[in-house]
């Protein structure tokens, strides 16, 4: 079982979890602008909420790279939505790729809302979730 890690950031937030995640699994952590080299059985995917979606850098990745992704699973940071499922499953349904089950989301920093968010705890929540998707798709 292979994993990678893409992720979009306009301000940094969602960039900070992704972040946590490279340093606490040796996974490289890169943005959406980097292409996927290789197959992935599963692409941790990094997005935010923008104006009620997630930005078209995001679907263009997913459709680009869409031969070497098995399943993604989603984490991210917004100002008031949780789940990004609705838009993302747009584009994978799509395509034919699977999204997992578990997401993980917390608050981001937007003006003056959320302010520090993601903050200590939130980046030790995003690193503790993945720890438990990674285990339960290698089967322990
Ligand atoms: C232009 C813009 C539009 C946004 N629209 C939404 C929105 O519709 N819903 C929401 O919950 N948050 C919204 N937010 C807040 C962002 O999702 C939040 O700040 C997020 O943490 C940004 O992550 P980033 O720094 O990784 O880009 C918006 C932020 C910006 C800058």
């Amino acid at each position: 079982m292979n994993a990678a890690i893409r992720y979009y950031t306009r301000s940094g937030n969602t960039e900070k979890l992704a972040m946590a995640i490279a340093d606490a699994t040796d996974i490289p952590a890169n943005s959406v602008d980097e292409p996927l080299s290789e197959p992935v059985d599963v692409l941790f995917l990094g997005c935010s909420y923008y104006a009620f979606d997630v930005d078209e850098a995001v679907k263009k990745f997913i459709t680009d790279n869409c031969a070497n992704i098995k399943e993604i699973v989603l984490f991210g940071t917004s100002a008031m939505m949780r789940s990004m499922k609705k838009p993302i499953k747009k584009v994978t349904d799509a395509v034919g790729i699977s999204v997992g089950e578990e997401e993980f989301h917390c608050r981001g920093t937007f003006g003056a809302l959320h302010k520090g968010r993601p903050n200590q705890s939130d980046c030790k929540n995003v690193v503790e979730f993945t720890k438990k998707v990674l285990a339960k798709r290698n089967g322990l």
